[in-house]
């Protein structure tokens, strides 16, 4: 099959014939019809990431049709149109049985333990536990979505920061996560104030119901803008780049009692970040971590797509071929967001 492919961390990634993958007696392997471009495969192919060995196969974020399938798999079969949280969970350790499979204690992710969905096929583990259904019309560069940012949003807004109607949210960084964010933040009825430093970004986040935008290159202070907008400060904040500033204006962002939302990654060589919690112990704010979101809670979510409360296939607003991707991947460093890009790896 043909994939990408980097044997060093930050050095140019090439497309390149490479052994198909076999499933595991509990996996499958599933053709890949679309995989998009997460700021988290940037981070994997920069070396944030622990688990990568090299040579390496980014790409979490996925959906297609299975190709081949495990001896110990029951409930799919060749054919079936799917999608996969990238955090593939066990289905059995005690996170498992708690219903938190989104932190499974043994959890494989594809791009990140073993090889990606940048390639015409991927292996998934476990699927009997992981692998969703993608609803019938739904095209493979929107279920790609439902496989990272767009769920994990939903997680970061709904389960964890916990919104509700009339709520101020505020989201810094506005690319695949942060606009899955802000549509979901307005479709729950909350009122929605966007940042970044993109005004195509931003134009989008208007698009997707942000009451306000605010460009983070003639704002100075977004926090204390976020505070005037919303009368005191937003009841919901979310970090959804990924930086001590973001995450710090985030949590600035916040009125007393308010919740702020991590799910940007902060790569830092100890592995800390500073946070203003002087702030978050006199205004008893929650911290709050989010990571991915559990198969068996996709439902809701799907619903909300069902009826068109949610529009996930507006987000994608670039589609490339596989022999594109090495370059997308390495404009992330610096490239302003708009919208979501989907590799096509068949096209
Ligand atoms: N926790 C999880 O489960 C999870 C899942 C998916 C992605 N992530 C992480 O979430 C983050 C976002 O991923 P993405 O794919 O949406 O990224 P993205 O690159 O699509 O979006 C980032 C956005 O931030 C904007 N930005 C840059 N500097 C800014 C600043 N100073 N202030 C405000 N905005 C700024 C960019 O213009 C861009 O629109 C990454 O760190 C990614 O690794 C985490
Ligand atoms: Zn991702
Ligand atoms: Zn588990």
């Amino acid at each position: 099959m043909r994939a990408v492919v980097f044997e060093e961390f930050g050095k140019p990634a090439e497309v390149r014939e490479v052994p198909d993958p076999a499933p595991a007696e509990h996996g499958v392997v599933v053709r890949v019809e679309a995989t998009g471009l997460c700021r988290s495969d940037w981070h994997g192919w920069m070396g944030h990431d622990a688990d990568i060995v090299l040579p390496h196969v980014p790409g979490h974020e996925l959906a297609g049709v299975v190709e081949a399938v495990g001896a110990r798999v029951t409930g799919r079969r060749p054919g079936d149109r799917v999608t996969v949280p990238f955090v593939c969970a066990c289905g059995t350790c005690p996170a498992c049985a708690a219903g938190d499979q989104q932190v499974c204690e043994r959890q494989t992710q594809p791009g990140f333990s073993h090889w990606g969905s940048f390639a015409q096929y991927v292996a998934l583990d476990h699927a009997d536990v992981n692998l969703v259904a993608i609803p019938d019309g739904m095209a493979y560069a929107t279920a790609a979505g439902l496989g990272c940012r767009f769920a994990t949003a939903f997680r970061a807004v709904v389960q964890q920061g916990r919104v509700a109607a009339g709520q101020w949210v505020a989201v810094h960084g506005c690319g695949g996560v942060g606009l899955s964010a802000v549509m979901i933040a307005a479709a729950a009825g909350a009122r929605v104030v966007a940042v970044d430093i993109s005004p195509g970004a931003l134009e989008l986040a208007r698009r997707f119901g942000a009451a306000h935008c605010l460009d983070a290159r003639t704002v100075p202070d977004t926090a204390a803008a976020v505070r005037e907008l919303t009368g005191g400060g937003a009841h919901l904040s979310l970090d959804a780049l990924g930086s001590p500033l973001t995450c710090a204006a985030s949590v600035n962002s916040l009125r007393r009692r308010g919740r702020h939302v991590q799910v940007g990654l902060l790569p830092s060589a100890d592995g800390t970040t500073a946070v203003p919690m002087a702030r978050a112990v006199a205004l008893e704010l929650e911290l709050l971590g989010s990571h991915g979101m559990a198969a068996h809670t996709y439902p809701g979510m799907l619903e909300l797509v069902r009826s068109g409360a949610l529009r996930p296939d507006l987000l994608v607003t670039s589609v490339i071929g596989l022999d594109a991707a090495p370059a997308a991947l390495a404009a992330m460093a610096d490239a302003p967001g708009a919208g979501v890009t989907v590799v096509e790896p068949w096209a």
